[in-house]
């Protein structure tokens, strides 16, 4: 595996500490080299002890063992190179000419603009034939346009089944769960449609706010860095059809259909269905915390979105009718991500109170999915209480460790799966949906809406909701 940006934060605080757990616990192969290239002029021994310092802050102590690591080290090299320079990957090709014939994996862990500069100087250099795969980051693009540049180049070099986009929300142990109990369960499909499901609610909230990377956030945005993908890949797994095998095109082709299938939000409705927000100075767990345009590298009169919520419907014939609502936002109350589907009321009410059913599928902090139903008090006469069947996954296997979502995804790379990963026309299918809400924003000239840092967010968000008579699950 080689991973450019190899002294990037992706690769010191994520690729590597994952590929750390994966080789302690056995999983990787045998002769399996991790090579970093990236500009700085270091020697193998000096990004060793830096990738050492990191997995150490990164992994729990009780993970962390000298010999394990001296083992893993073991498989590191580094290599320094300009991956603007096309001499730079004739060099590297000279580095890899005696090894023996194996699969190579290219990690481009690197600013996205360089994607299609160095997957064309892989194919100039002789790198990128035969059994090699190309694994790259979110964002692909920041339009369909744009997307699709990224994508024609890799295309140019790469077939499509070398490609592997990640996103990482599908490596998360619960979002692959949501596919078991759909999938593996009898007991939901009956009522998984719009004759029993009032709304679906998808969440992301998160307390973090932007930290350093305000260059990269300006360009993006809530809606870019979190809604075009991650939010969308779960309203996929919600709502698409079983697929016809569990492999990486049948699912794929079924997620596809519903991203197509999302009713377009254009003109009058942008207003009418989506909010954005942006945080200003306020308090989390006591702390004050500064707006959003006192940030390190964002402009004072940032017009960037922090927060946004959309209502979305997909127009086909089991959800025609059922909102989606979804939202992400940074600084906010809790960190809690989870996707709630509320079914409607029974057709006859027997009793004075009771609630309508709620499945909750639980993401972040804790991995629990729980069902909330209605019994009865205990006692006399017909008193109604909720009562809640809860699966605390966590619970569930408790010797086992926790796996992180870049170790799955990393080992479904190794295998060759690309059935968690994003296909060329989902990411596509995804921005063509995008794209005229972000053309509505820009056309309506009206700043993102304040909210506390430390709150639910802007209350456009909560009239979102609350003048269809309904309520986010906070
Ligand atoms: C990333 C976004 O893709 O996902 C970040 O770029 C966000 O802005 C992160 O904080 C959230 O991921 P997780 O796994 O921490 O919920």
């Amino acid at each position: 595996m080689l991973v450019f940006g190899g002294t990037g934060d992706l690769a010191l605080h994520k690729l590597l500490p994952a590929l750390y757990h994966l080789h302690r616990d056995g999983r990787l192969p045998a002769d399996m080299r991790i090579l970093a290239a990236a500009r700085n002029r270091l020697g193998r021994g000096e990004y060793c002890l830096l990738a050492e310092r990191h997995c150490r802050a990164q992994v729990a102590a009780s993970d962390f063992e000298h010999a394990t690591w001296r083992s893993f080290a073991e498989r590191l090299d580094y290599f320094a190179m300009d991956l603007t320079q096309s001499a730079d990957f004739g060099r590297l090709r000279r580095k890899l000419a005696g090894d023996a014939p194996r699969a190579r994996i290219y990690y481009l862990a690197t600013a996205p603009d360089l994607v299609a500069a160095i997957s064309a100087h892989l194919a100039i250099a002789g790198l990128a034939g035969g059994n090699t795969r190309i694994v790259v980051e979110k964002p692909i693009g920041h339009s369909l346009d744009s997307a699709r540049e990224v994508n024609d180049a890799l295309g140019k070099v790469f077939s499509e089944a070398q490609v592997f986009r990640i996103d990482h929300f599908l490596g998360k142990e619960t979002v692959q769960n949501l596919m078991a109990l759909r999938f593996a369960n009898a007991l939901f499909e009956p009522v998984w449609r719009a004759g029993h499901i009032d709304h679906v609610q998808i969440s992301v909230n998160e307390t973090l706010g932007v930290e350093n990377r305000g260059l990269y956030y300006e360009q993006s945005g809530a809606m870019r860095d979190m809604l075009q993908n991650h939010l969308l890949q779960l309203l996929c797994l919600v709502a698409m059809e079983a697929p016809v095998r569990f492999d990486a095109e049948a699912v794929r082709n079924e997620k596809v259909k519903i991203l197509q299938a999302l009713k377009p939000i254009t003109g009058l409705d942008v207003q009418d269905k989506t909010v954005r927000g942006q945080y200003s100075a306020g308090s989390i767990g006591g702390q004050a915390v500064p707006a959003y345009y006192f940030e390190k590298h964002v402009d004072n009169d940032s017009d960037t979105e922090t927060f946004v919520a959309v209502q979305a419907e997909i127009d086909n014939w089991r959800w025609a009718g059922v909102p989606f609502y979804l939202r992400t936002g940074k600084r906010m109350a809790q960190k809690r991500s989870e996707i709630v589907i509320q079914f409607k009321p029974v057709p006859h009410r027997l009793f004075e109170s009771g609630q309508p059913n709620c499945l909750i599928i639980r993401l972040q902090p804790e991995e629990r999915i729980s069902l909330q139903l209605t019994g009865k008090s205990p006692g006399k006469g017909m008193r109604l209480t909720p009562i809640e069947l809860d699966l605390n996954l966590a619970e569930v296997a408790p010797q086992s460790r926790r796996w992180d979502a870049d170790e799955r995804l990393l080992l479904d790379v190794i295998e060759g799966d690309s059935t968690l990963f994003m296909r060329r026309d989902e990411v596509e299918a995804a921005w063509s949906w995008i794209d005229p809400i972000i053309k509505g924003w820009q056309e309506s000239y009206q700043s993102p809406r304040p909210y506390p840092a430390g709150s639910d967010g802007p209350e456009q968000a909560q009239a979102l909701l609350e003048l269809q008579g309904r309520a986010w699950l906070d």
